[in-house]
């Protein structure tokens, strides 16, 4: 080989690698670190986490109250996109004040946080009162809209809760 052609293998080389660290940054859940861990059968813990902990079976009460979140949402999905949902009553829908429970890093609670965990709950109490895709869509743009900022491991399945509307 040319050493020129050496020198533009090699930087070439170094990019790639690049481009797969930025993608595990961005995808903490199912980026380059989690594979280096033993993947679990719990889908939910192996994409819903923002720590490195994902072996744990201990939660702090914040991610405990958000899985609960998440389950909830998914079954408010189920019900709007079936056929009874005009016929029969909606599932449970009760808030949580997940930003008064204990997180697994104290630091995330911020005067910011707290606007965006209120700007969710009032895009959750809309549901409650008229459970439609519309409002629940606003509800899932909440979740995306603060896991940016404090935990984008559990986006990606964030996102699958949207309706098609
Ligand atoms: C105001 C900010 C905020 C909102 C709104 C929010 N989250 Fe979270 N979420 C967090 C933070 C911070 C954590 C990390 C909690 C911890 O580890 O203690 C988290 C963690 C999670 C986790 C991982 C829990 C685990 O097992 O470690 C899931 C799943 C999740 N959120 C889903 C949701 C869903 C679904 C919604 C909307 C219905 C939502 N979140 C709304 C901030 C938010």
């Amino acid at each position: 080989m040319a050493p020129k052609a050496v020198v533009y293998t090699v930087f070439l080389a170094i990019w790639v690698v690049g481009l797969a660290l930025l993608g595990a940054c961005s995808d903490a859940g199912s980026g380059l670190w989690a594979t280096s861990k033993a993947p679990s059968e719990d889908a939910l813990a192996e994409d819903a986490t923002c720590s490195d902990e994902l072996t744990s079976p201990k939660v702090a009460p914040m991610a405990a109250a958000m899985r609960a979140m998440l389950l909830q949402a998914e079954t408010m999905r189920a019900y709007l996109v079936s056929d009874s949902a005009q016929s029969s009553p909606p599932p449970a829908w009760a808030p949580m004040p997940f930003e008064k429970q204990t997180p697994t890093d104290s630091n995330v609670v911020t005067p910011d946080f707290l606007r965006r965990a209120s700007d969710y709950h009032k895009a959750f109490e809309k549901v409650g009162r008229e459970p439609t895709p519309e409002h629940f869509n606003a509800v899932v743009a909440q979740c995306v809209q603060c896991h940016e900022s404090n935990c984008p491991g559990p986006i990606k399945r964030i996102n699958r809760l949207r309706i098609e509307i």
